[in-house]
């Protein structure tokens, strides 16, 4: 399967073309899920690969899977995909990376007449993110059966709109019930998102798994109040409890080798220069790849909100919105990529992700694994993000040759 090598023109083109959907004048890309322009760059998905022949099923959560058939009908495809949406100020490869040189191991394959034995299929899953509506891979969740439709669906954005409105209004809620779909395996391709791979000089992250991640909303409620007329003593500050729990979730999370404590995003009410804001909305973000260190920080930080909410008479309310545990992925699929990266030429290690992605949901149901390749400087969900063609390339290079591995793997289980 050497000869089959895919075209690294045509991966940094479709990458440089699709983030022209929803370009920012910093170089990034803003995509919301569920948006006019998540709308398009789908409509740009569907055509592109029915262009290859793929026939492309669309589930009732939006994830779109685009089939190449394979020697085989009965047995369930090979998926390889990623998501399009971004975030507010994302960069070029978070997610897009995963999907178009998916599109390109199938354009390889299209253009070499190679037959696979199981069918292969591109995956664009539904809103990876997380940004507009929270928790993040909530299509992956529900496919995996972690979140119910309908509670995902019920979901809101900050401005009221439910997932389940959003998803009706850009044409994109398909007729396939979200998790009926089998898949023999998963491989998603993604940029590093942190400096490990760059730090070590390496091609490919091989990723085994995925650090936990729990993501919570928070309300604070004190009293409005006249910034002129109220006396220090009698207030009951939202904000000032707010900026405490802040430096409480970056506390706690420094007092661990590994964790890390986000609050990403932080609202005050009523938002008036001379008013003392008496409602905060937050959300809390933690993660660590040991689950039993998430349970230490939440205990911490449950109890630190308790002192403050007597200290300055708040009510605060802390609510659990999803608890991801740490995920092994499959051996097969591992050794998979492992012997892709090598067969291919590059240098790689072993690395877990700290970033969370739809690979972790979906290998509660199928053997998955994923493919990092280098993050200029670590940064992501920046619109500074990037990995250079070659690096793109090399993803996809390996991606192709994990999921050819695969294949064959398959096809001596079923006999072929
Ligand atoms: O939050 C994450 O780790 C992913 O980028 N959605
Ligand atoms: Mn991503
Ligand atoms: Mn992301």
């Amino acid at each position: 399967m050497k000869n089959l090598t895919i075209d690294p023109e045509r991966l940094w083109d479709d990458l440089m073309q699709t983030a022209k959907i929803g370009a920012t004048a910093k170089g990034g890309i803003c995509r919301l899920t569920l948006s006019e322009l998540d709308r398009e760059v789908r409509d740009w998905f569907k055509a592109q690969t029915a262009a290859l022949g793929c026939t492309v099923t669309v589930d009732d959560m939006g994830t779109m899977f685009a089939r190449r058939p394979g020697q085989r009908t009965d047995v369930p495809p090979i998926g390889m995909g990623s998501h399009l949406d971004t975030q507010p100020s994302g960069g070029k490869f978070d997610g897009a990376l995963g999907v178009l040189a998916a599109l390109e191991a199938l354009r390889t394959l299209q253009r070499a007449g190679y037959e696979t034995f199981a069918p292969i299929e591109v995956v664009n899953w539904t809103n990876e993110e997380g940004s507009r509506f929270s928790p993040s891979m909530i299509a992956s969740g529900v496919f995996a059966g972690v979140f119910t439709r309908d509670w995902a669906c019920a979901r809101a954005d900050r401005g009221g709109e439910t997932f389940g409105a959003a998803l009706e209004k850009i044409g994109y809620r398909g007729d396939e019930r979200c998790g009926a779909h089998r898949l023999s395996a998963f491989f998603e391709l993604h940029i590093e998102q942190g400096p490990y791979l760059e730090a070590a000089g390496q091609d490919i992250g091989v990723v085994t798994g995925v650090q936990a991640m729990r993501w919570y909303e928070m309300g604070l409620v004190g009293q409005d109040a006249h910034a002129g007329t109220t006396p220090m003593p009698r207030r009951r500050d939202a904000l000032l409890g707010a900026a405490r729990v802040v430096a409480a979730v970056n506390a706690c999370a420094r007092e661990h080798p590994e964790a890390v404590g986000t609050v990403g995003i932080l609202e005050a009410k009523p938002g008036s220069p001379n008013v003392v804001p008496g409602e905060v909305f937050l959300t809390i973000d933690l993660r660590d790849p040991d689950a039993a260190v998430i349970d230490r920080m939440e205990r911490y930080i449950g109890e630190t909100t308790q002192r403050i909410a007597g200290e300055l008479g708040l009510e605060i309310t802390l609510k659990p919105i999803s608890a991801e545990p740490a995920v092994q992925f499959d051996a097969g699929c591992i050794a998979a990529v492992r012997a892709a990266a090598a067969i291919s030429g590059y240098s790689s290690r072993d690395i877990i992700s700290r970033a969370g992605h739809d690979a972790a949901y979906v290998s509660r149901v199928a053997p998955a694994a994923m493919i990092f390749v280098p993050c200029r400087d670590g940064i992501s969900h920046n619109e500074a993000e990037y990995s250079s063609k070659e690096q793109c390339a090399a993803g996809a290079q390996v991606l192709l040759q994990a999921v050819l591995d695969y294949d064959r793997q398959l096809s001596e289980r079923y006999g072929g």
